[in-house]
């Protein structure tokens, strides 16, 4: 069988910055923290790294290695390994599952990075200067509400990552996150700094880090696992692309660590940044997906520095999207470059573009499309718009189903010898390696099945869960 040479990563630290560039994305710094104000703040931190340490990292271990393992895309990955072991194809499943779902979460994820590059605009112009929620509310209704603007916002973002993911590892993706993550970095750090002297600061420190488990219901414990997958990156391809690039010097288990932590951080670190703003302007901390674009340029335009504070943050924001964005491009364009003989331009253009086209029914979903519900016949998926459609049944069917076919394939198929040495683990005794096995074995499967099936009977779950009143 024959296999297409890809470049590898350059140095470890290359792997790292692109990785974390993954992961670190608009479900940190947009997702996050609307999700902790409205689960309840601290208890909801507190669930969310568990299941992230438990769930989300094996997982990601897994991929990794995988990806590793097969040295192609994942689709290329997965045929090429199920072949080896003697397997049923239908394992490749978990490559055109990701790859597909990848596909479809940057159709729409280029429309969200899109509004980040506007609000660049915005903030740099001194746009939110003297707004009130309601001003600010109607900004973000009449931008949204204009199928051209999107459609320009979508078309630039897009064509930053094509740009970027043309150039090749290299040239072009190490390139990128060599500078970009320091810069995201820095940014973060200093809008920390800038909160914590804000009076609102204490009254945030309280909301993240002071837990009441009044609020939690089982049902938190799911919405922690499925925004923990999102966010560290994992069941779409992307880490197990990132991983095929991965010279066999690298620890695995170490990188992932160092991964979900840092991603784990960062979500720490942007409530850190946004929910003091919050406070000290006595906005709304639970707001919902607005929290970034509706209540936080808020207080932007009523502080002093409202226009580097502002424009900081949305090139952060920026930033977090595209390296992100970079990461769900590559699986699709690698099995291209694997399956055509076009080579790497072709490959991205024909790829990126597809992307950017379907991109643009999440484009109209804000506006023409707002009331065209599509699948209104399947009950689950009634009052969704197209670009509602593509994340949630990316996010609640598509990940969980191949985050439990990698578990299971990485712990039940792949030979434990194989395994063990690519994990560079030399006594199968290892504690954590123990439980490595045991996590995606058992652990994973199950705690995956559960947040499956509430997503598609969320009452009955729900019902199953939460104690009758
Ligand atoms: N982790 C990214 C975020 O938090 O925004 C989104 C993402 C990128 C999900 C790549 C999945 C993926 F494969």
């Amino acid at each position: 069988m024959t296999t297409f040479a890809h470049e590898h990563w350059s140095s470890r630290f290359a792997f790292l910055m692109a990785a974390i560039g993954s992961a670190v994305g608009l479900g940190n710094i947009w997702r996050f923290p609307f999700i902790a104000g409205e689960n309840g703040g601290a208890a909801f931190v507190i669930i969310y790294m568990m299941t992230t340490l438990g769930i989300a990292l094996p997982i990601l271990m897994a991929e990794i290695l995988i990806g590793r393992m097969g040295g192609q895309s994942p689709i290329g990955s997965m045929v090429r390994l199920a072949r080896q072991h003697k397997k049923a194809r239908l394992w490749a499943v978990i490559g055109w599952g990701g790859t597909i779902g990848a596909f479809v979460v940057l159709s729409y994820y280029s429309v969200i990075g899109g509004w980040a590059l506007k609000y660049t605009t915005l903030a740099v112009s001194n746009a939110f200067a003297g707004m009130d929620g309601e001003g600010s509310g109607a900004l973000f209704a009449d931008f949204t509400a204009s199928p051209l603007t999107l459609f320009f916002w979508h078309t630039a973002f897009m064509g930053i990552n094509i740009v970027i993911v043309i150039g090749g590892l290299h040239k072009g993706i190490e390139r990128a996150v060599t500078t970009l993550m320091p810069l995201l970095f820095l940014l973060l750090l200093g809008m920390v700094v800038y909160a914590a002297q804000t009076p609102g600061f204490d009254q945030a420190l309280g909301f993240l880090f002071k837990a009441d488990f009044s609020k939690v219901t089982a049902m938190t414990f799911l919405t922690a696992v499925g925004q923990g997958f999102f966010s560290v990156s994992v069941a779409l391809g992307a880490m197990m692309t990132y991983g095929a690039y991965l010279d066999q010097s690298v620890s695995i288990p170490r990188s992932a660590f160092i991964i979900a932590l840092a991603d784990t951080g960062v979500a720490l670190l942007a409530g850190l940044a946004i929910f003091p703003l919050v406070f000290t302007y006595a906005l709304a901390p639970g707001a919902g997906p607005g929290l970034v674009f509706v209540t936080v340029p808020i207080a932007f335009g009523q502080m002093d520095n409202g226009v580097l504070v502002g424009t900081a943050f949305f090139v952060l924001l920026s930033v977090a999207a595209i390296t992100s964005a970079i990461s769900l491009l590559e699986p699709a364009v690698s099995w291209a470059e694997e399956k055509f003989s076009g080579g790497r331009r072709t490959a991205t253009l024909v790829v990126g573009g597809a992307c950017w086209l379907l991109g643009l029914a999440s484009v109209l979903s804000f506006n023409d499309w707002s009331e065209f519900y599509p699948l209104a016949s399947l009950g689950v998926l009634d009052g969704k718009t197209v670009f509602d459609i593509f994340d949630f049944t990316v996010t609640s069917w598509v990940q969980p189903t191949v985050g439990i076919l990698m578990a299971l394939f990485a712990g039940w198929v792949l030979s434990r010898e194989d395994v063990m040495a690519a994990l560079g683990v030399t006594r199968a005794g290892e504690l954590w390696f123990r439980l490595w096995l045991f996590a995606i074995r058992i652990v994973c499967p199950l705690a995956i099945l559960l947040v499956f099936a509430s997503a598609v009977w969320p009452d009955f779950v729900a019902s199953m869960v939460q104690p009758a009143d």
